[in-house]
């Protein structure tokens, strides 16, 4: 019997080969994605801060730093910034910022803060309106950045409308009663959230905003200068 030439594009084995190759390369490779996720987005903890390690979801304990949101010149993006920043866009990792009158939040207690304002967050259903990362309805502004929305700070109205004389303390009065201070034409019903709710709350924001989000969401329009994304 005379060996007749096959061409390789019909020979089953061939295609038999490839499947197997090509299916094993992407098992590999998405193992390898899932594990690589994880670890970018594992959240972070003082330790990281204390050695200057920008994690993408940092620690809890942020809610004792000043927070911004500058132009990173080697990302071209805008990112987050945690104690401060050098002309580059990156943290320094050092100034300090009350949060309810204290900078010294311990681990422990700054995780318990913030899970206290997530379960507050999921049980009040502020998704229900809000987007938070992108996720939620689209009712109300976006949360994902709204610690650093200029309208809190020391030269937004928001402080002196509340009656407070910080970031923090303005966003919980709000927080507490949304219709004696309305920002918009929409208004936020009041959802009778008690002060240490909103505490939490306001450090599950804050912590929030320190995430980093690639630029998410881009262009946040509130932030007009670089300067002013320093918070005060
Ligand atoms: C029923 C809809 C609704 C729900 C639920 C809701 N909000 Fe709001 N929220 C609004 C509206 C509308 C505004 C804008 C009106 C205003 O600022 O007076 C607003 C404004 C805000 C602001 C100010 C935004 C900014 O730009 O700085 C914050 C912060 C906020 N909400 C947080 C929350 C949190 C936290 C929850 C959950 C505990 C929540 N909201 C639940 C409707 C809602």
């Amino acid at each position: 019997m005379s060996k007749r030439k096959v061409s390789v594009w019909t020979d089953n084995r061939f295609w038999q080969r490839s499947a197997a190759w090509v299916t094993g390369v992407a098992a590999v490779l998405l193992i390898w994605l899932t594990f690589d996720t994880m670890g970018q987005i594992r959240m972070g903890n003082q330790k990281d801060i204390d050695a200057h390690i920008d994690k993408r979801v940092p620690s809890p304990t942020v809610i004792n730093y000043k927070i911004g949101y500058k132009m990173n010149a080697k990302r071209g993006l805008e990112v987050p910034t945690i104690g401060g920043s050098d002309a580059n866009g990156n943290s320094l990792f050092t100034v300090k910022q009350k949060f309810f009158g204290r900078d010294n939040y311990t681990q422990k207690e700054a995780d318990a803060l913030v899970n206290l304002g997530k379960l507050g967050e999921q049980s009040k259903n502020c998704m229900d309106c809000h987007t938070l990362l992108g996720n939620g309805g689209y009712y109300a502004p976006d949360l994902t950045k709204a610690w650093l929305d200029p309208a809190w700070g020391k030269n937004g109205p928001m402080q002196a409308i509340t009656g407070t004389h910080s970031r923090a303390e303005a966003m919980a009065t709000f927080l507490q009663h949304p219709g004696r201070y309305p920002m918009h034409a929409r208004r936020m019903p009041n959802l009778h959230i008690t002060a240490r709710e909103a505490k939490g709350l306001v450090a599950f924001l804050k912590q929030m905003a320190t995430i980093d989000t690639n630029g998410f969401p881009r262009g946040f329009g509130k932030i007009k200068e670089a300067n002013y994304a320093e918070t005060k």
